[in-house]
């Protein structure tokens, strides 16, 4: 199966709200096993349609601990509590990290591959990655939700990054630090 193009920031599709699917067709199947293989190839965790360019709403999932990738089709966060900080980067901000803030746990529901409709409660690694595409589904990127007063910052992507990394700070504009600008894009109001 064909590799998609990866879109990065300040691609303005990575701002927009994806659609609703209506029926799960060939088409829309397609794309998702496409984005499985995209996703594997690039190392990513997660991935939305967003992120190749399609405004429908499918995140593919693969957590490192599981052999089969999960597909969601209109992905939905329906139950969140409480906070946590995490460590967070993005196959669309590449070579870039930040510390978010993400839910402890949520309670999440979509239609799968098979199109059932899956519904369960998620926390650690699966909760923040679920976070993380869903968001992409609404145009919110992760540095919308930067611990205050912290940045991006730059990781050497051919090895592991050290603690020192977190002090290298990074400007690259309006999409990706955490200035008001960015936290008032019409996307991420609906949803702040
Ligand atoms: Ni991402």
């Amino acid at each position: 199966m064909p590799l998609l193009p990866i879109l990065e920031i300040p691609h303005p599709t990575l701002r927009m709200r994806a659609k609703k699917i209506r029926s799960i067709d060939k088409k829309a199947l397609r794309l998702a096993y496409d984005m499985v293989d995209t996703m594997r190839d690039a190392g990513g965790v997660g991935l939305a349609a967003n992120q190749v360019g399609e405004l429908v709403r499918i995140i593919v999932l693969q957590m490192p601990d599981e052999e089969e990738a999960r597909i969601y089709f209109n992905p939905e966060v329906t139950k969140s509590e409480g906070m946590r900080e995490v460590e967070e980067g993005c196959l669309s901000l590449p070579g870039l990290r930040g510390i978010v803030e993400r839910s402890i746990w949520i309670k999440f529901q979509g239609l799968d591959h098979c199109q059932k409709l899956v519904k369960f409660k998620a926390e650690d690694l699966l909760s923040q990655a679920i976070e993380h595409e869903v968001d992409h589904l609404n145009g919110i990127l992760y540095p919308d939700h930067l611990v205050a007063h912290t940045r991006l910052y730059k990781i050497d992507e051919t090895q592991e990054h050290t603690e020192s990394d977190r002090n290298l700070q990074v400007d690259q504009g309006q999409n990706i630090d955490d200035s008001d600008d960015t936290r008032n894009t019409p996307a991420s109001a609906k949803i702040k």
